[in-house]
């Protein structure tokens, strides 16, 4: 793999091998989140088949030129798949236009955003080892966490590292030996129930003591809500709705939701967020 671009900017990467987790929407949030504070951002889709970030942000331009009110819209990049015969020749040609792409948005931008599809894809591999930061969502499921660590059913203790670890495990030592640093990487719970039930609990319990041996940290989720799902359309985040232009009762769940979002960015620990964080 080439070496990692000189750059600015701070690389932010969602990645988890699983779909419906929320990389999405925590990317989208973020990007809106990081842009409220000041900051110049870029993203990046490597999910080129749903393109579900683009199309969000494409919703957001349109709302934004239709209601007449100033959306802070982040720049965004499509990844098109190679149309190259051989498949070697396919993925140098996908990671050369991943590496001139973000390179240029280095360049240009305070953070960069990179959305991956939820399943193991050589480009998303690629963008890995490029993440200063890399979060991955992880709903509130046994299965789910399989992904990360696999658990002994009596003791609960973690046998082995799960797929998803173990990746990020061999993408790290790729990352120190081709640039010298590391990956801050940081699991999200994610479409956290309301109710306190056994599972959730054993997430709770569990993951923690995860986190030391697989090399993550954990940082503050989203709950479910329905705030989360409802905005799509009109490409917008818990964080507009006071100028969004649409009619949206205001509750204490929105509130709730927003105070996820900033928690999530303070728990990041991005360069020169925390200082700014009052500001949203
Ligand atoms: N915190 C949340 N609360 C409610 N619904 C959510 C939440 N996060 C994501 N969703 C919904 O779950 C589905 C999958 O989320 P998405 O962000 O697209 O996941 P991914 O990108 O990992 O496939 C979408 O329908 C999205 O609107
Ligand atoms: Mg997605």
């Amino acid at each position: 793999m080439d070496k990692p671009s000189r750059r600015n900017a701070h690389v932010v990467v969602i990645g988890n091998e699983k779909g419906g987790c929320g990389k999405t929407t925590a990317a989208m949030h973020l990007a809106v989140g990081l842009m409220r504070l000041g900051f110049s951002v870029g993203c990046i889709d490597l999910d080129h088949r749903q393109r579900s970030l683009a199309r969000y942000l494409s919703n957001r331009a349109a709302w934004s030129q239709r209601s007449g009110v100033v959306l802070p819209t982040p720049r965004m990049v499509v990844l098109s798949p190679s149309t190259a015969d051989g498949r070697g020749e396919a993925r140098a040609e996908e990671a050369a236009a991943f590496d001139a792409a973000l390179g240029e948005m280095c360049e240009t931008v305070d953070f960069v955003v990179v959305d991956c599809p939820g399943s193991d894809v050589v480009l998303a591999r690629h963008a890995h080892v490029h993440a200063d930061t890399l979060i991955t969502p992880i709903n509130d499921s046994l299965l789910d966490l399989d992904l990360l660590g696999r658990l002994d059913p009596v003791s609960w203790e973690l046998k082995s590292a799960g797929i998803y670890a173990g990746l990020v495990w061999e993408l790290r030592q790729e990352r120190r030996r081709a640039h010298r640093s590391g990956i801050d990487w940081v699991v999200m719970r994610s479409r956290l129930s309301a109710i306190d039930d056994r599972n959730k609990r054993k997430m709770a319990e569990v993951l923690p003591q995860m986190q030391k041996v697989l090399g993550f940290r954990l940082a503050t989720g989203f709950g479910e809500r329905v705030i989360y799902r409802y905005l799509f359309l009109w490409g917008l985040t818990v964080l507009d709705l006071d100028q969004a232009g649409v009619a949206v009762e205001a509750t204490k769940s929105h509130d709730a939701a927003r105070a996820e979002v900033r928690a999530l960015l303070e728990s990041l620990w991005l360069p020169r967020v925390a200082e700014r964080l009052a500001r949203l």
